[in-house]
């Protein structure tokens, strides 16, 4: 399962590349207004960072399909490997449908069943993205539902990517490796808590320790 990373922090985004795990950025609105900074000048900061082989999402703001489209356009001018994330609605499938015939690979956003799945692949979406967190939230089984998207999708041979998004925690990101996700995208945070354990922690300490009554001579 691929590991992208749900920020527009530069120095988080440098910091997780240097680990050769990250093959993506996701953004949405709240991502990107959280750094302050305009829209354009994110993706192009964080395309340098990355280079042109990764993926950035980014996500469009217009409601009616036609300036979905429009902006789409735009977006995709920014960085090679641009996904542009469109909202799940009717209009937003309409979007998603005439953007695959323009050649430009769309994830339906704020996905939250397995029907709005099925129906952002038919439309011709490259990625589509449950919302996990939000539905553990409201006290649901956001697994259960990736899980059932990921078995619907192997199930009919469905060629959309899951990309799992709100994750919350170390456990989200095996419970979805395990069901068969194609990609989390995670917080900085949680690539840290991944990368701890106190029992790495302690051991790395005694065999320095142990180390130093070694004869060195
Ligand atoms: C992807 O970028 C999603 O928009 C994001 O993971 C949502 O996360 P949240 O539910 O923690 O806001």
């Amino acid at each position: 399962m691929k590991i992208f990373i749900d920020t527009a922090n530069v120095e988080e985004i440098k910091n997780a590349y240097a680990l050769g795990i990250v093959e993506g950025v996701t953004t949405n609105p709240s991502i990107i207004a959280r750094e302050g900074k305009k829209f354009e000048d994110a993706i192009k900061e964080i395309s340098g960072i990355v280079g042109d082989e990764t993926y950035i999402f980014g996500e469009v703001i217009g409601l009616e399909a036609d300036k979905m489209v429009k902006e789409a356009h735009e977006i995709s001018k920014l960085h090679k490997k641009m996904i542009i994330k469109i909202p799940m609605c009717a209009e937003g499938l309409k979007a998603v449908s005439l953007l695959k015939k323009d050649g430009i690979r769309t994830c339906v956003t704020l996905c939250f069943s397995a029907g709005q799945a099925l129906l952002a692949s038919n439309a011709g979406a490259a990625f589509v993205a449950p919302f996990l967190g939000r539905v553990d939230d409201i006290g649901w089984d956001g697994l259960q539902l990736v899980s059932e998207i990921a078995e619907m999708f192997a199930v009919q041979d469905i060629k959309t990517q899951i990309v799992a998004a709100s994750t919350r925690n170390p456990l989200h990101v095996i419970g979805l490796a395990k069901c068969g996700c194609d990609v989390a995208t995670v917080p900085y945070k949680i690539i840290m808590q991944m990368i701890e354990h106190p029992l790495t922690r302690d051991g790395l300490q005694k065999f320095l320790k142990d180390w130093e009554s070694v004869p060195k001579n």
